[in-house]
């Protein structure tokens, strides 16, 4: 007997223009500071290197957060409201949200995620194995702008919970970051709460190990950006003539990666543009924010959470904050 496996409802609300998204890369690599947006780097090739580089012994945030949604579950679970809507911003294969599904009974689920083929096929899986939970998809790239109201709904026994891990909001400028929190907390109601992890100051050394790895997975990452630029622009980048370089700016609290030119080059960016790299030259690819447990609960009140709790592992590397909207 053939059992029909429920269908999740996907809503596409991804916005891009191809020729607006290929000018402003082009603009970035023009500028006399070049950069390449952070966004570039997960091409097929970029996200089997990031699998890669989360299980590194010197990546610590991906074992960090596992540690302590194991070691906590139960308190997050206790603090979370029961059968709330659970809303996992960038959800990838969803592995994350299960393990809170059932601990806090949550009535449906919303995956957010701009890779819409991959999202079907992982809110399939998920709702085969939880047949009483609605699975909706929307394919947005919520990095850019945020809009879950035709989603939402307004009940009161069911309050959304934004789940955002990972700390993928050190990648977002602080102002970035702001208006994000913003975004969320306007979509909260007043019963709604946010899950966000976050990585936390460190001493210089773990940090700069962890994003420049002995194995040279990260370099292998950073560098693969260059050939999805080439695609995007039909550019001629050569990866051979630059090198991965990662560093601590403490100054603004947070790794900076870069590709640093081996020698005077020209690079063809498109069919009209030439750009000259002076060896040495720098061409920035992410920002990652480090916070104080302090400093990024101020950031959450200026976003109108006023109260949060906060579980972190034994070193006070990584953050799992639960914020609550102030009334
Ligand atoms: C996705 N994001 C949280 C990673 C980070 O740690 O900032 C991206 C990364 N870049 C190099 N290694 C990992």
């Amino acid at each position: 007997m053939n059992i029909a496996l429920p269908t999740p409802r996907i809503e596409h609300a991804l916005h891009t223009d191809p020729a607006h998204e290929r000018a402003a890369l082009l603009q970035g690599l023009l500028q006399p500071a070049a950069r390449i947006d952070s966004k570039y780097f997960y091409d097929n090739v970029g996200c089997e290197l990031f699998t890669r580089i989360c299980e590194l012994d010197e990546y610590y945030p991906t074992r960090t957060e596992a540690a302590i949604f194991r070691s906590c579950a139960e308190d997050i679970a206790a603090a979370l409201p029961s059968g709330a809507q659970w809303i996992d911003l960038g959800c990838g294969d969803c592995a994350k949200s299960r393990l809170w599904l059932e601990q806090i009974h949550a009535s449906r689920l919303v995956g957010v995620d701009i890779a819409g083929e991959f999202l079907q096929s992982a809110l399939t899986g998920l709702a085969a194995c939880h047949p009483h939970l609605e699975c909706i998809g929307v394919v947005s790239d919520f990095t850019q702008r945020l809009d879950l109201s035709q989603v939402i709904d307004e009940r009161p026994d069911a309050p959304p919970v934004f789940f955002y891990p990972g700390s993928s909001i050190g990648n977002f400028t602080r102002p970035d970051a702001l208006r994000l929190l913003r975004s969320i907390r306007s979509q909260c109601g007043t019963r709604g709460r946010l899950l966000i992890c976050v990585d936390l100051l460190k001493p210089r050394d773990v940090l700069e190990a962890a994003y420049d790895d002995a194995l040279g997975v990260t370099a292998e990452f950073n560098l693969n950006v260059l050939e999805v630029v080439n695609r995007e622009l039909d550019a001629d980048f050569s990866r051979e003539r630059f090198s991965h370089r990662a560093l601590f700016d403490s100054q603004h609290g947070r790794i900076e990666m870069h590709l640093v030119a081996q020698c005077d080059q020209d690079v063809r960016l498109s069919e009209r543009n030439l750009r000259h790299f002076s060896e040495g030259e720098h061409v920035l690819t992410e920002y990652s924010h480090k916070y104080s447990t302090t400093e990024f609960g101020a950031m959450l009140a200026e976003a109108g959470f006023g109260r949060f709790e906060v579980w972190t592992d034994p070193k006070d590397w990584f953050g799992v904050f639960l914020a609550e909207p102030t009334a």
